[in-house]
């Protein structure tokens, strides 16, 4: 894909800054607090805080972005325990952003250790000290994901944060989500600000349980993944029955390489054949008029 498009920044509720992508025709975070975004559906949803208490941590940032929910990570794990070694890895197709976040000051409110962190992996792609081994891999996750698996790289948590499954299919497939979930340790913990049922489909396929999280400044709870359901809190009657209608019907890219307007309209293709429900059913009986994005 080609990145031409303006980035523009936008104040958020609690005061850090956004931007608007018009590539991909959608805002980095919501508008309600992009700080609060990535402590409350990424760090405090993987109970990351408990998890870093260990002496060693494994993270796999998708989509880093302005890199926020690595900064709420490594500001969290700094102030409970700086003595923690941790392995970050970031997947960013666009390099501007990361760049343009520390060259309009969008980073300030992070702790100064954690800004200089994030200047370092935005000029060279990685940073090294003796608690910190971080990369930043530029380039489309879909290939970058697949070198992490050969590797057979392990996450304790990853942060799943593309655009929008309508605005970004091609990261919310059944076959790079399941790429991604090789990445995840049989312990560990996804978090994504998604609900959307075409996604929760896609990482029950790709052998994950799920459950509802809290998400910052959404009407809708995102989604936590991990491959072990003990403990989770179940799905509510109304997320559940969602997942048995054609909203349901995930998206599909078997060579890991299709365009987005591609992946649409195969997955349209899958619905107008499916013999799940239709959704508007579902959305009449729980919505009351409202609506959930898919
Ligand atoms: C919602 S934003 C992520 C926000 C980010 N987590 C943050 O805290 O700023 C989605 C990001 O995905 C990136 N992206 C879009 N398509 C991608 C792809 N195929 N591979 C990797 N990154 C991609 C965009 O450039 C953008 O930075």
């Amino acid at each position: 894909m080609l990145l031409s498009g303006s980035l523009t920044p936008e104040p958020t509720a609690d005061g850090s800054f956004t931007l608007f992508s018009e590539d991909f025709g959608e805002w980095f975070h919501s508008r309600e607090g992009a700080y609060a975004e990535a402590y409350t559906t990424y760090v405090e949803a993987t109970d990351l805080a408990t998890l870093a208490q260990r002496s060693c941590l494994t993270l796999l940032d998708v989509c880093y972005g302005l890199g926020y929910n690595t900064a709420a990570a490594l500001a969290t794990i700094q102030r409970v325990n700086p003595q923690c070694r941790v392995q970050l890895v970031g997947l960013e197709l666009d390099p501007r952003v990361p760049k343009y976040a520390i060259a309009a000051n969008l980073t300030h409110g992070w702790p100064p250790a954690v800004q200089a962190h994030l200047k370092t992996l935005a000029d060279t792609g990685s940073v090294e000290t003796p608690y910190l081994s971080a990369t930043l891999r530029i380039g489309d996750a879909r290939q970058q994901i697949q070198a992490l698996v050969q590797a057979e790289f392990q996450a304790d948590v990853i942060f799943f944060d593309p655009f929008s499954p309508p605005h970004c299919p091609e990261l919310w497939t059944v076959e790079f989500i399941q790429q991604v979930a090789h990445c995840l340790h049989p312990q560990g913990k996804l978090a994504t600000y998604s609900c959307a049922a075409a996604v929760r489909t896609a990482l029950q396929q790709a052998g994950l349980a799920i459950a509802p999280l809290a998400a910052a400044g959404r009407r809708w709870p995102g989604t936590l993944a991990q491959f072990d359901s003990t403990g989770l809190p179940p799905l509510s009657l109304q997320a559940q029955e969602h997942l048995a209608t054609r909203a349901a019907v995930p998206y599909r890219d078997s060579s890991l390489s299709d365009d987005a307007d591609t992946i649409r309209q195969r997955r349209q293709q899958e619905q107008t054949q499916s013999a799940l429900a239709s959704t508007s059913g579902w959305r009449r009986r729980w919505l009351k008029g409202g609506g959930v994005g898919e």
